[in-house]
């Protein structure tokens, strides 16, 4: 297998699915409250892609290899877990930081984003941890363009991430999507400049950076899906699907809701 590039057809359904996608974080936002469980989120989440989106959820039943069906349509990881949290009774409280990672499959291509939502008034570190790893979303994004190579965009993320004194998860990765949700290329998160494939018009991967306010390291709780910091600090990741265009990028899961492009030093 290698990178595929998609054809205009392909691109047209990957910007339905991508929009429907940034459109259940917007619905589902007013939700995260205080006193709500995952479940809950993820149930409202999972008929709001079924009924009214006409989605399949991608998440429930995804088994890659080496795992057992994912049982819920969302993920939801919550303050020290890094991702594939899965949604349960736990109740989100005030202070929470929460990621909800969303993946819709319409007319059989997927969408694929993650935003952070902040509970009342979380600590003045997990506020800048969230608000860093959304500057390692966009600045990855930045660097999008022909020509570019992969490891322009991991470089750019570790920099940052690194010089605000927190660290990047390095087991997981954005990945090429598309009629799959897990495609080549892997999208490190981490790594040099100058390396890596050479990015051209039509490929179409996400970018997810897992960004923690410790160290790097982490475990795999033994439902064998959540993931948290190994120190048990606090972890951070936004997520969007972008597509290389002629001359740069289009993200395509923004929607009304999604959080605009950082301004950097604001
Ligand atoms: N949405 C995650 C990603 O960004 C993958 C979740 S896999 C699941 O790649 F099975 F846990 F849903
Ligand atoms: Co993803
Ligand atoms: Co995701």
């Amino acid at each position: 297998m290698s990178i595929t590039i998609k054809t205009p057809e392909e691109i047209a359904k990957m910007r339905v699915a991508g929009r429907l996608a940034g459109e259940v974080l917007d619905y589902i936002g007013p939700f995260v409250k205080p006193g709500v469980t995952t479940g809950e989120l993820d149930r409202l989440c999972h008929d709001y892609m079924v009924n009214v989106q006409g989605c399949v959820p991608a998440p429930l039943n995804y088994a890659p290899p080496g795992y057992a069906p994912y049982p819920k349509s969302i993920c939801t990881s919550i303050n020290h877990v890094v991702c594939h949290g899965v949604p349960g009774e736990k109740a989100l409280k005030k202070g929470d930081i929460v990621n909800l990672d969303i993946t819709t499959i319409k007319e059989g291509y997927h969408g694929d984003t993650s935003r952070m939502f902040l509970l009342g008034e979380p600590s003045i570190l997990a506020k800048r941890l969230c608000k860093v790893t959304l500057e390692c979303l966009w600045l990855g994004i930045a660097q999008v363009r022909p020509g570019a190579r992969l490891g322009d965009i991991g470089h750019t993320v570790q920099h940052h991430a690194e010089r605000n004194g927190f660290s990047v998860v390095k087991e997981f990765c954005g990945h090429g999507i598309g009629s799959h949700f897990h495609e080549e290329p892997q999208v490190l998160h981490y790594g040099k400049a100058g390396t890596g494939p050479v990015l051209e018009p039509g490929m179409i991967f996400t970018i997810e950076p897992m960004i923690n306010a410790g160290k790097a390291a982490i475990s795999e709780l033994p439902d064998g899906w959540t993931i948290i910091t190994r120190d048990r600090s606090l972890s951070a990741q936004w997520e969007h699907t972008i597509l290389v265009t002629e001359t740069g990028h289009e993200v395509l899961t923004l929607s009304a809701g999604a959080p605009p492009r950082p301004v950097f030093g604001a």
